[in-house]
């Protein structure tokens, strides 16, 4: 049985196959390949988009969706972590979709499953469907030549599981990553690291990846304020003046920090189309999962 856990669950032709897929998904027609199945969907940590996301692919494939509510949940009761998968696990649903506050959680749990796992998000380790999201929108934007394309991940990448999951995925289909941030923003690693975000930077790439300041996962306030974050990182207009290139960011956007609110209504920021291809992706995703369970039983 395969789970979703981080990029590297997936090889190089079976993620073109997703794309493929969640292409035709893009009509936003509802499907009926899963219905009479059941997916549940269990989230410890805050989320409204990528809750939405799954859910709405979800039904739009015919599935039933069964929402647990954490806050009301027995973890927060102090049940563990396998009591609460030997229960879920025992509600028999067809595949369970996760997001932790701990790196590792949903790889805990599909050792004890019987169903596929679904990575939500977990920790600062992945976020899987968003890189997946993130390589479609810039696969649908360049028409599928890729290969070579400049990006830079700018901000928080060291506390961001959306970066992770990106350099994994957009290393693998050769795009040439650079990652700009602060120096406590800046991960160890061999790709080229920036500590500013220049006019030649700018004039050098293709696709900007923004990230939210994670100021959740700092232990004290890094940055005296987010206004000086915002004086050396935050995306402009005045900076990227007419350059033709394309402005991702996975959201929640603080605004006037990671982006202006110029450039948030600027044609060249693909953020809402992202947020369209998520559910796109991730009815691919589950679709793929959960057949390939039935096909092997
Ligand atoms: C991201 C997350 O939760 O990891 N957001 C998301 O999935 N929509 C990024 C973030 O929180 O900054």
């Amino acid at each position: 049985m395969r789970h979703l856990i981080t990029t590297k669950d997936f090889n190089k032709l079976e993620i073109l196959e997703l794309l493929g897929e969640a292409r035709e998904f893009l009509d936003e027609k509802p499907r009926t390949f899963l219905e009479g199945k059941s997916i549940t969907t269990i989230f410890f940590e805050n989320s409204t988009r990528t809750l939405s996301s799954f859910e709405s692919a979800a039904k739009r494939l015919g599935a039933r969706v069964l929402r647990l509510d954490v806050a009301k949940s027995s973890s927060s009761k102090g049940e563990t972590l396998y009591d609460t998968a030997a229960i879920l696990d025992a509600m028999g649903p067809n595949a369970i979709v996760v997001r932790h506050a701990n790196s590792g959680v949903p790889s805990i749990l599909a050792k004890h499953l019987h169903c596929p796992v679904v990575n939500a998000g977990d920790g600062k380790h992945a976020h899987p469907t968003q890189a997946l999201l993130d390589l479609f929108t810039i696969h649908n934007h360049f028409q599928g030549d890729i290969e070579g394309k400049k990006i830079c991940i700018v901000g928080d990448i060291k506390n961001s599981r959306v970066a992770n999951s990106n350099i994994e995925l957009l290393s693998r289909f050769k795009l040439d990553i650079s990652l700009v941030a602060p120096p406590h923003f800046m991960p160890t690693t061999s790709l080229k690291k920036f500590y500013k975000l220049d006019e030649k930077l700018i004039e050098n790439t293709d696709i900007i990846m923004s990230l939210r300041t994670q100021s959740e996962r700092h232990n004290k306030s890094i940055y005296a304020s987010l206004k000086d974050y915002a004086n050396d990182f935050c995306i402009e207009k005045n900076l990227l003046k007419d350059k033709k290139l394309i402005l991702l960011h996975p959201g929640p956007v603080n605004r006037n920090i990671d982006i202006s609110d110029e450039m948030m209504e600027d044609e060249r920021t693909l953020i809402l189309k992202q947020v369209k291809n998520g559910v796109a992706i991730r009815m691919a995703v589950l679709k793929k999962l959960i057949l390939e369970k039935d096909e092997r039983c």
